[in-house]
């Protein structure tokens, strides 16, 4: 599925209805250029998720995990440069009982399950992004139709009667 968010609370809005419909043990790759709104989408996702801290780039520290009924396990890894860096981190444990976010997820492609959520965000000018959700059948390609479906509805509920 394809969205135009408009602005940064619309992309939270996005991803806190993806939340809804995740499990743990689900993985989402986000691409897009620096300011695409990778870590505003997850800030949508940790809402959703019930985790009322605050989100921020764990840039420097690569990994910030957030336990929840469903946990958020929140990778950046814009400074990993192997799938092997990435293991030698030893989050298997916490990913089983979240659902993993990964920032620049390309840098350590190998690494992640085939089973995963591609989410690309891309720059489209002032505040908008257009954000795709692409999912390689399976479970997370029903996921991303019932996103589809509930995102309708918001916007429905939005332009009023
Ligand atoms: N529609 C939008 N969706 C997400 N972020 C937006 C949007 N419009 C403007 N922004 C701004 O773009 C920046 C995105 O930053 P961030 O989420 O940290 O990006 P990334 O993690 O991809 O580097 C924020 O300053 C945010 O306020
Ligand atoms: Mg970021």
């Amino acid at each position: 599925m394809r969205v135009t968010s408009t602005s940064p609370d619309m992309t939270r809005r996005l991803a806190g209805e993806l939340a809804l419909l995740l499990r743990a043990g689900d993985w989402l790759a986000l691409s897009g250029p620096l300011g695409a709104g990778k870590t505003c989408f997850v800030q949508g996702l940790a809402h959703g998720l019930g985790i009322r801290q605050v989100v921020s780039s764990p840039s420097f520290v690569l990994a910030k995990h957030y336990p929840a009924a469903v946990g958020l396990l929140h990778v950046d890894a814009y400074r990993l440069t192997s799938a092997e860096e990435f293991w030698d981190l030893g989050l298997q444990e916490q990913a089983e009982g979240s659902v993993t976010a990964v920032e620049w997820a390309r840098n350590i492609a190998p690494a992640l399950p085939v089973e995963r959520l591609e989410v690309a965000l891309e720059d489209a000018g002032g505040d908008r992004r257009v954000i795709e959700c692409v999912a390689p059948g399976g479970r997370l390609a029903r996921v991303v139709e019932a996103l589809s479906g509930r995102w309708d509805r918001v916007l429905q509920t939005e332009a009023g009667p």
